[in-house]
């Protein structure tokens, strides 16, 4: 067969979400089997770009156009199989839908899966998201699951305890992000009509009003029901399903901050030391039932829920989550978290600081440069903000940082990357406190770097720190791409006078700083990049940055569409008689800069 019918380019997604909110892929194809999958695989259009596999969409939010492949598996099909001793497995393809395969069980005359009913969603995506309702977990029920593993092309079979279930999470939304596709899953099944879970609260009474311990049957239809009451309907009201989390908390917090804020909200045990907060609870009482931003409301039935009211956008359901997770923790100091994964493939970067490491102006200096009333001429310590894929990630540390966070409204940070330990890199990494409050900060930087730091922030890695000190969980950068959220990253090694330090590549934009020397042997990593920052401190020639002159000679070799200078220093003209003297795609950067690559 020809693959390229099954590959389609400029893909209205619209219609393959439940949200219903338009987005399009560049490429989509679909697959009924593993040999499709396989000739896909050896498509340019599957090798050359980011991958998505997609179920019945219903739990994700395209927030802009996807720049890459949209998988989706058609691989349909449950067959039953009893074995001597009564274990009963339920074997279904990745593209069968989850409330198909429950209904046919019960068929059947196996329980097990009827508290899932009427979830919408595909086989697949029940172990990708661990989908759960009324006391049972997908997870609780799996027995295997067999996948593709892009890794070593080999297809695996996958035990629970590969898949690290967890609430709404297992390990293909983190370390085997990108990693594994899913062909089929096979769920072991009770060998009998009877329901074995009926301890939620809805379904306690079930047995009670039907005098006999209800059939799997029941549950079903008593499930449907109460989904029906509570849930937009799938088909009438589009919507992702629950938008957040319900939040996990310590119970000291629990008992101390928020009950202090309102004695009344509930929470749920999870084990000794934590509690789950219905999320649903939180945003009714703050006030947010109904609450619309656009085409996007709280859904005023079930306020964990936000449903498309009829061409809704992606910025609308953006804002309202926003607005929503603001309100929450200002009322009860709770930060919500999405259950929707949020699909954005878009890189915006915010440069946060553009100059050297004394600032402009230089502190006691009446230079034309630092005296200059231009704000491009202000420049704070050099760092980047890059938003993508739904993480904000910040590249160094600058002793700046907290300025820039408040200039440019920073609440969420959820890794920063490392250039290298010179202090006007790192010296803001303390600052970085406020927003590592409930988990530790991801910080990934060479081994060499990571050292400098636990002996600096030595207070931070002590067995028993004073309350409050940020808490760090280093990663090591090596020369090779990794994997940060699924989101690929690429170090690249550059010589900052005789000291070896890194650079970062994310999708198509690069930031380098601090740079004197690439070797040749890293420039393929820079290969067809669209925009590039690099440094460029002034004319005269330093022996451990680029000058001006050496920064656009690397630009006209790299080529990218748009570049550009960071890292400047007060020995230059004003921005602006520089920014005239330069080539077209070459600018300098200032502090407050955003672009946005595609
Ligand atoms: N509540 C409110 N106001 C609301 C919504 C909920 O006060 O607007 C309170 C009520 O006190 C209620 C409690 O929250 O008793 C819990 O509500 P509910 O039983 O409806 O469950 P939930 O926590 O809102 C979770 C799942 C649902 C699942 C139900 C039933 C998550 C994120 N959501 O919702 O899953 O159907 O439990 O098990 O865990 C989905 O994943 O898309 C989904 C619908």
């Amino acid at each position: 067969m020809d693959t390229n019918n099954l590959i389609i380019s400029n893909f209205d997604l619209t219609p393959y979400t439940t949200f219903g909110i338009p987005a399009r892929a560049r490429y989509f194809a679909e697959y009924k089997s593993l040999r499709e999958l396989e000739r896909l695989m050896r498509t340019p259009e599957f090798n050359d770009n980011e991958l998505l596999q997609i179920g019945a969409g219903s739990n994700l939010l395209f927030v802009h156009d996807f720049n890459g492949i949209v998988l989706h598996s058609a691989i349909r099909g449950v067959t039953f199989y009893r074995k001597n001793d009564d274990t009963v497995y339920a074997i279904a393809g990745a593209g069968e839908e989850m409330d198909y395969l429950i209904a046919r069980s019960i068929e059947e005359g196996y329980s097990g899966l009827e508290n899932l009913s009427h979830i919408p969603g595909d086989v697949g995506a029940s172990v990708v998201q661990n989908v759960g309702a009324y006391g049972v977990e997908a997870g609780d029920l799996v027995h295997s699951a067999e996948c593709y593993d892009l890794l070593t092309h080999k297809v695996v079979t996958l035990r629970p305890e590969d898949m690290r279930f967890g609430y709404r999470d297992s390990m293909f939304k983190n370390e085997g992000k990108g990693r594994y596709i899913v062909l089929r899953v096979s769920y072991l099944l009770n060998p009998t009509t009877e329901a074995r879970n009926l301890d939620y609260g809805p379904l306690k009474s079930l047995a009670e009003r039907l005098g006999h311990t209800p059939a799997a049957a029941e549950v079903r239809e008593e499930v449907i029901a109460i989904r029906k009451a509570k849930l937009p309907e799938p088909g009438e009201i589009s919507s992702a399903g629950s938008f957040f989390k319900n939040p996990i908390v310590n119970r000291h917090y629990y008992k101390e901050e928020m009950l202090r804020r309102d004695p009344e909200i509930p929470c749920y045990e999870v084990d000794e030391n934590r509690v789950k907060i219905p999320a649903g609870w939180l945003i009714e009482h703050a006030g947010l039932k109904g609450y619309t931003i656009g085409k996007a409301q709280v859904y005023p039935k079930q306020c964990l829920v936000i449903t498309n009211t009829g061409g809704a956008t992606a910025e609308d359901v953006v804002r309202l989550s926003e607005h929503v997770r603001r309100t929450v923790m200002k009322k009860f100091g709770v930060m919500l978290h999405p259950e929707v994964n949020f699909i954005d493939t878009d890189i915006e970067v915010t440069v946060l600081g553009s100059g050297t490491s004394k600032g402009i102006p230089e502190i006691g200096c009446d230079c034309d440069v630092c005296t200059s009333e231009d704000p491009h001429d202000k420049r704070t310590r050099s760092s980047v903000l890059v938003r993508t894929h739904g993480m904000n990630l910040l590249i160094d540390a600058s002793p700046d940082f907290r300025t820039q966070a408040l200039r440019e409204d920073i609440r969420d940070i959820d890794a920063v990357l490392i250039t290298h330990s010179h202090y006007d890199h790192v010296g803001g990494l303390d600052d970085l406190r406020p927003l590592c409050a409930f988990r530790k900060m991801d910080i990934y930087a060479r081994p060499d770097v990571l050292g400098d730091l636990r002996r600096r922030l030595d207070y931070c890695f002590k067995e028993d720190p004073y309350p409050g000190v940020p808490g760090f969980e280093l990663h090591e950068v090596g020369d090779r791409p990794f994997l940060l959220n699924g989101l690929k990253i690429t170090p690249i090694s550059v010589s900052h006078g005789k000291l070896p330090i890194v650079g970062y590549r994310i999708g198509d934009f690069a930031y380098i700083t601090d740079c004197s020397h690439i070797e040749f042997s890293e420039m393929w990593k820079l290969e067809g990049i669209d925009t590039l920052i690099i440094n460029a401190l002034r004319h005269r020639p330093h022996f451990a940055h680029f000058s001006f002159e050496q920064a656009l000679d690397f630009i006209k070799e790299v080529n990218p569409r748009q570049a550009y200078l960071t890292h400047i220093c007060h020995d230059t003209e004003p921005a602006s008689v520089e920014d005239s003297m330069l080539p077209d795609n070459v600018r300098l950067a200032y502090d407050g800069l955003k672009f946005t690559v595609k």
